[in-house]
């Protein structure tokens, strides 16, 4: 059975402060849920903090973003072993903005993996179509690709250690989420996928849903057989939304 993780991605919004108080309300919220995995991801400036407000709970730390290398000079970058020291356990890799706004490529998306696990952080690998290549029949090989060439070299018992994120692009922060039906068949779809690579492991990874995820939607998306939890954006900036999915998913 894979258990349910309910991810925030806060993007680059809240100050430190903010973010001691979101954090704080998350805890009062969902602190003692056991039922499903939770995650909060805040921007960088805020890591050091958030960890020290959720210590002793069951929610984690997760970063954004993180460069492959380990260190040197690469101005405005950090590493794995950087997040690792701050109490990061998980990293969000390739996320849709990353890969319009700069430059992120399936090729750095892979070298991310390769050192994310190495470090012992679990990867969060987003994929996803816009809606011209969805409309334009070209969903299947854009995602394809994404997975194949994202994922490319590793072996099963790495895969098993990765979760995926299916973020449809037309769906982020748009309030346009996909339907169950149509968020089921792709992660079904990327379900085989994860078989040609890795086999029977392919059961035991978890492919998130992201795209416009609400208290009023959540129920709906995780019912459906290969939907193993959702990548929040918006919804996770309020700690009663975010806790509403979180209990909609138990
Ligand atoms: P959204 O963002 O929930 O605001 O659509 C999801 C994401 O980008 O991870």
């Amino acid at each position: 059975m894979r258990k349910i993780l309910i991810a925030g991605n806060w993007k680059m919004n809240r100050n430190v402060e903010e973010s001691r108080s979101l954090a704080a309300d998350i805890v009062a919220e969902l602190g003692e849920i056991q039922s499903v995995d939770l995650l909060i991801c805040p921007p960088y400036t805020s890591l050091d903090r958030v960890h020290g407000v959720i210590a002793g709970t069951s929610i984690q730390l997760g970063a954004q973003d993180m460069h492959w290398e380990k260190e040197g000079a690469y101005t405005g970058k950090v590493s794995a072993g950087m997040l690792q020291s701050v109490g990061v356990t998980s990293v969000i890799l390739g996320h849709s903005e990353q890969r319009t706004y700069f430059h992120e490529t399936d090729r750095t998306v892979n070298q991310k993996t390769v050192a994310a696990l190495e470090a012992g952080l679990t990867p969060i690998v987003c994929v996803g179509e816009t809606l011209e290549e969805r409309e334009g029949g070209k969903m299947e090989g854009v995602i394809r690709t994404q997975v194949m060439e994202g994922l490319k070299g590793f072996s099963p018992s790495d895969l098993e250690k990765i979760v995926i994120a299916y973020e449809p692009v037309w769906a982020i922060g748009t309030g346009k989420t996909a339907s169950p039906e149509q968020a089921q068949d792709v992660h079904a779809f990327i379900r085989g996928l994860l078989k040609e690579l890795a086999g029977d492991v392919s059961d035991k990874i978890r492919i998130l849903y992201g795209g416009s995820m609400k208290p009023d939607n959540a129920a709906g998306l995780l019912s459906k057989p290969d939907i193993d939890g959702g990548l929040i954006g918006g919804a996770s900036l309020k700690a009663a939304d975010f806790a509403g999915i979180a209990r909609a998913a138990g």
